[in-house]
């Protein structure tokens, strides 16, 4: 099975699709102990991620860390797009430093877009309704690829570490896929990997919040980042845990170095092997390993590498369409656009899909399917905070005691308000758009 970010496939087993790609379980270790937990992250919407431990262990100990996101403008923006959106927020008010990269190569690349489109849609579409659901400008950075030089060279310079099969074993592109759309997946890597650059913050946790269709970038892009490394820290055969150099120049100097490192965090029992290029940690468990390899990783730069750590992700699960199957923006019937107007929503809202029974009779009897309903599904990604309300709602569907008629009318009257007061907002945030773009 391949994952292909371009196409419109929809993803029903999303623990198939962790076990096949080797992406963990986003358990409550991640998010119990977190500030405030957003909605998404204790309703298991956010199921998967790679790597999270650093990101949690950053925000536990208040070190620095980033997030990198990336919108496709290519569409209307839908309650699909507005998840990462509200992560980020939520990661924002943690102290994330956040990127939002404007993909609009890639909507030139893959969708035909000129770029003069792409950024016409980026702005009406997407970044107005950002400012107005309530990103902040403070430590906030919004780009478009095409004009971010640092971006694009960083794409070609990076380009060196992947071969073409690789990319082909990745992304089963045919001889008849553009050179453009080969080259989209290294911009994204120049995206996520940027942000380390002394420049843009230095080497930090980074973590990309994003659907499962993006994972190839992130397998991609954890790879590159891994090819640059000077040091790897590993557990070796025989349960050591050892620092070895990757690189064939200086590797005295780097071994000195990563001695000092090493002292520096009050290990002693350390043995090296130059022939190796290895130093073996005796006093160092398993657990340790994180953070020799993110103390190793800072330093890099001033050797001449750029010393990223393997950028973390997580993986939220897609919202369903109002007709059941993808919320999709081909589809105006089975979105919600951020851009509808209230009454047009709720009309949507009304002739939605839901989990209730053939008749009345019946879900008195036997009560209705929330598991298997758009309408619960608003509420559950987007209309109610509350928990104990939302189980509530649960509890009356299951029970028979709410029907679907009330129960549309409740969401599609939450739907109106929130569409009414974003309107609102997003009017006034066209004014705004000279604070993000700096
Ligand atoms: N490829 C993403 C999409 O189709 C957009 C994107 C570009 C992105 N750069 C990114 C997403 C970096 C996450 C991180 O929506
Ligand atoms: Fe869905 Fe509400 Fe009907 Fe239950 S009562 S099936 S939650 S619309």
């Amino acid at each position: 099975m391949k994952i292909d970010p371009w196409s419109s496939t929809t993803y029903q087993d999303y623990t198939r699709l962790r076990d096949e790609f080797g992406i963990q379980e986003f358990t409550d270790v991640f998010w119990k102990d977190l500030p405030h937990p957003h909605r998404l992250l204790r309703r298991g919407v956010i199921f998967g991620h790679r790597g999270f431990e650093i990101i949690h262990s950053a925000i536990k100990n208040k070190r620095p860390w980033a997030i990198l996101t990336g919108l496709m403008p290519s569409g209307r923006m839908h309650l699909g797009h507005k998840m990462v959106i509200d992560e980020v927020m939520y990661y924002q008010s943690l102290g994330a430093d956040i990127f939002i990269a404007v993909a609009d190569i890639e909507a030139y690349a893959t969708r035909g877009f000129s770029l003069e489109e792409a950024r016409i849609c980026a702005l009406n579409e997407y970044i107005s309704n950002y400012i107005a659901l309530g990103l902040k400008p403070d430590r906030c950075h919004i780009y478009f690829q095409s004009e971010h030089q640092v971006v694009k060279d960083l794409a070609f310079l990076l380009g060196r570490k992947v071969n073409w099969s690789q990319m082909l074993a990745t992304y089963g592109f045919t001889g008849s896929t553009n050179m453009s759309h080969i080259f989209s997946p290294l911009v994204q890597t120049g995206d996520i990997l940027h942000v380390q650059l002394q420049k843009y913050g230095g080497v930090r946790p980074t973590l990309v919040p994003v659907g499962v269709d993006q994972d190839p970038h992130i397998r991609l892009s954890r790879d590159i980042a891994q090819a640059y490394r000077l040091f790897n820290v590993t557990v070796t055969k025989d349960n050591k845990i050892g620092v070895f150099v990757k690189i064939d120049e200086n590797v005295d100097v780097l071994l000195d170095h990563a001695e000092k490192i090493l002292h520096l965090l009050h290990f002693t029992d350390l043995k090296r092997i130059s022939e190796y290029k290895a130093l073996y940690v005796n006093d160092a468990t398993e657990q340790d390993i994180s953070m020799i390899d993110q103390q190793l990783a800072q330093t890099e730069p001033t050797f001449k590498g750029y010393g990223f750590l393997q950028p973390c992700s997580t993986y939220h699960r897609f919202i369903t369409g109002l007709t059941g199957d993808k919320m999709s923006s081909s589809k105006p019937e089975s979105a919600i656009f951020l851009t509808d107007m209230p009454k047009e929503a709720a009309k949507k809202i009304m002739q939605a899909k839901t989990g209730g029974a053939v008749s009345l009779e019946e879900q008195k009897r036997c009560g209705g399917k929330p598991d298997e309903c758009m309408i619960y599904e608003l509420f559950l990604y987007h209309l109610i905070e509350d928990d104990k309300e939302l189980e509530t709602i649960f509890q009356s569907c299951k029970q028979g005691t709410q029907m679907c008629g009330n129960c549309k009318k409740h969401a599609a009257l939450l739907m109106e308000h929130f569409l009414v007061d974003l309107k609102e907002k997003r009017e006034k945030a066209a004014e705004r758009y000279n604070e993000y773009f700096k």
